[in-house]
């Protein structure tokens, strides 16, 4: 009796120690800051790692100015095959289990910028959870987009953060994408 509690003891220490948690990064792009925000909140939550992705080209306030149909970002939405240029690349990729990769939706989809930074990251084999913020587009479609192109990464859809939230609504996004990471 006392030695089956023994062994039963020691099965659960040896299980307790070896439960690591997995490794985090996230990774967003946010040229008005917004998605910024938000993740440096995820990471103070889940105590990961944070890398921006900014343009090589950097993302001016005219780029990104919805009253102008010339702008930037309107050129790369109209043209899905155009991919700019990344400035760096996270740190030691290779040892994070999870990645997050947030954006604001850009016409019901991710800003290509997302695109050169999949493609040009090496991200298979680990959970790559995405998410956004948006005046009031919901993720489902931008993360149905990102499944259909890149098929044999393990996407998973987070969710996105409307415009002008209420505490607890910014809150409730957090706790959301927190759950999100799975147990190692
Ligand atoms: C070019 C452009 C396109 C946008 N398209 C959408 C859209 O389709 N749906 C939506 O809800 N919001 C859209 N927005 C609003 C942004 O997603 C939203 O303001 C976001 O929170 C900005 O994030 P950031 O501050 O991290 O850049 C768009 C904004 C810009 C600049």
């Amino acid at each position: 009796m006392r030695r089956s509690l023994l062994m039963m003891l020691a099965v659960m220490f040896m299980t307790v120690c070896s439960a690591k948690d997995p490794k985090v990064l996230i990774t967003y792009f946010s040229p008005t800051g917004t998605t910024k925000s938000l993740s440096q909140d995820l990471a103070k939550a889940t105590g990961a790692d944070l890398f921006e992705i900014e343009g090589a080209q950097p993302y001016t306030t005219d780029d990104v100015n919805l009253g102008n149909r010339e702008a930037r970002a309107f050129k790369e939405m109209a043209d899905k095959s155009l991919r700019p240029e990344v400035k760096g690349k996270p740190d030691k990729l290779k040892s994070y289990d999870v990645v997050f990769v947030g954006f604001p939706i850009w016409g019901d989809a991710a800003p290509n910028i997302i695109n050169s930074f999949i493609e040009g990251n090496d991200l298979k084999g680990k959970t790559v959870i995405i998410f956004s913020t948006s005046g009031s587009s919901n993720l489902t479609n931008s993360y149905n987009k990102l499944k259909d192109q890149y098929p044999d990464l393990n996407l998973v859809e987070g969710t996105t953060l409307k415009r002008n939230p209420t505490p607890e609504a910014r809150q409730a996004v957090i706790d959301k994408l927190k759950e999100t990471i799975p147990a190692k």
